[in-house]
């Protein structure tokens, strides 16, 4: 059936060839864009979702996470070594599967890379508005700079609009706009400053940790059958802190060596990250307490629902850590430190829109790989004359992610973004094992330990994080998917570059 008519890895790799752009991304500079692109919302914001979801076991759903990623990682480095091409999974899938499975794996890493690009605007919106809030390093009063509550969170969490995120994204459009990405001495000093402020948190939370803060360490059980809550609903939220990684493997045609560089950043990206979320999940719930709010009826509430929200506005639950929008800067004030609290505050403000670039820039290079085949627009590819950027995609990708920002709560956006990147490690994992087989010959210049015990605990992974996701991002990502396969039958099924004729 045409539907599976299959891209040709070496017409993957030729197509990448013609194109050509510059070689430059050495190993060094790699690890650095994953950790750039990795180190974000997720572990700044998210720990209180994740806490609210499994209190202080929301340690475990660490663990979890970087497991099933530390998987998919393994898998993502054999193909990105095999096929070192644009495009990510999307690319991988095409010559794998087919022209179906592979639309459908772009469509997804739309969810992936646009979702979670917002999700990471609400985030830095939260520690903004947290500055403000406190006056901006003493300059004001408390709250003299405040906007107004209904300006402070989306219509979604209980708020009206929340502006500050819809700005960030408008911002990083023009930034992407005008060919802003290319800025790898940016990056590494970006990458320091979130460094600096995780070994800040880490030096200060450790040592004030206490295991009586640690009971009850389940206090939520494992999860439930309907997911978002539980260590495993939480590992399904917190999974978002590490994604990114795969950017390195987007970036393979702009590698020096990439047979060798890609995966060595990867797993140098996904390694360094794990150390610091660890010992960062620890410091929060010990030195702070992590303890979920309850509804009246002992239910746990979801994080990002008005019910949260009005939870959250008790006096008694001022200082909870699970309310906080910017819990890494609450605990070290908590603790006693706002000097330091603001300036781990700032990191975060400094640092996060490196973060949406890195996933709109993925988002956009994406889309054009796909109208490149055929299967969207050409108009979409224009690349503007001034700036030589793919402007229009960038365009709506960024009127995307703003209007959304302005409205849902960061952990909805985060779960429905992992929805997305879930299908596309698994589809990569499987893809390893049919390479395998298909393709015993060609030259895998890394290969996964242990392939065909590796692959399907990755394939498992995800689909157990999938299970546990809110019932929201499973809605969103059905509802996405028939949007998608509508869009391929009536466009891309007779457009494609891979049709007789085109
Ligand atoms: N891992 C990235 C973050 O946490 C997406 O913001």
């Amino acid at each position: 059936m045409v539907f599976w008519r299959v891209k040709p890895l070496d017409k993957i790799l030729e197509t990448a060839e013609k194109k050509s752009l510059k070689r430059q991304l050495g190993p060094v500079q790699l690890t650095l864009l994953g950790i750039g692109a990795v180190i974000g919302t997720g572990i700044f914001v998210l720990t209180a979702e994740a806490a609210q979801k499994a209190g202080p076991g929301m340690m475990l759903a660490f663990v979890i996470a970087a497991v099933v990623c530390g998987l998919a990682a393994l898998a993502y480095s054999e193909i990105a070594s095999m096929i070192p091409v644009s495009g990510s999974a999307y690319t991988y899938s095409y010559g794998v599967f087919g022209e179906l499975i592979a639309w459908i794996v772009g469509w997804a890493l739309v969810l992936e890379y646009a979702i979670g690009a917002t999700a990471v605007c609400v985030g830095w919106s939260g520690y903004v508005n947290g500055l403000l809030n406190s006056g901006l390093f003493g300059l004001t009063a408390p709250g003299a700079l405040s906007l107004p509550k209904w300006l402070q969170t989306g219509y979604f969490s209980g708020g009206g609009i929340n502006l500050l995120a819809l700005l960030i994204g408008i911002a990083v459009t023009w930034l992407l706009v005008i060919g802003t990405s290319k800025s790898a001495r940016v990056n590494a000093v970006l990458v320091a400053i979130k460094i600096i402020a995780l070994l800040g948190f880490i030096g200060l939370a450790l040592p004030a940790a206490k295991s009586s803060n640690l009971v009850p360490f389940l206090p939520t059980g494992w999860g439930s059958p309907t997911g978002g809550v539980g260590v495993l609903g939480a590992a399904a939220s917190i999974f978002f802190a590490y994604v990114g990684f795969d950017a390195v493997s987007t970036a393979a045609e702009e590698t020096k060596n990439p047979n060798r560089n890609i995966p060595i950043g990867l797993i140098g990206a996904l390694g360094v990250c794990t150390i610091f979320y660890l010992l960062v999940g620890y410091g929060a719930a010990g030195a702070a307490g992590a303890q979920p709010l309850m509804s009246a009826a002992g239910a746990v509430l979801d994080p990002g629902t008005p019910e949260m929200a009005a939870a959250c506005a008790l006096p008694q639950n001022a200082n909870a850590l699970v309310c906080s929008n910017e819990p890494l800067a609450h605990v070290i004030r908590v603790l006693g430190y706002p000097k330091v609290g603001n300036l781990i505050a700032l990191a975060a403000v400094v640092a996060l829109p490196s973060v949406i670039l890195m996933m709109m820039f993925g988002q956009t290079r994406i889309f054009f790989t796909m109208s490149r085949d055929g299967l969207l627009p050409d108009a979409l590819s224009k690349v503007h004359e001034k700036f030589h950027t793919p402007h229009v995609i960038t365009y709506l990708t960024g009127f995307v992610v703003s209007i959304c920002a302005a409205l849902f709560p960061v952990g909805k956006l985060a779960d429905t973004s992992n929805s997305g990147t879930l299908l596309a490690f698994a589809m990569v994992s499987i893809g390893v094992l049919v390479l395998r087989k298909t393709q015993p010959d060609r030259p895998r210049p890394f290969r996964t330990p242990l392939a065909w015990i590796v692959c399907p605990l990755a394939v498992a992974g995800c689909l157990l994080l999938f299970v546990n996701l809110s019932m929201t991002a499973k809605l969103v990502f059905a509802a996405w998917a028939v949007i998608g396969l509508v869009i391929y039958a009536l466009y891309g099924y007779k457009r494609s570059q891979l049709v007789d004729g085109n």
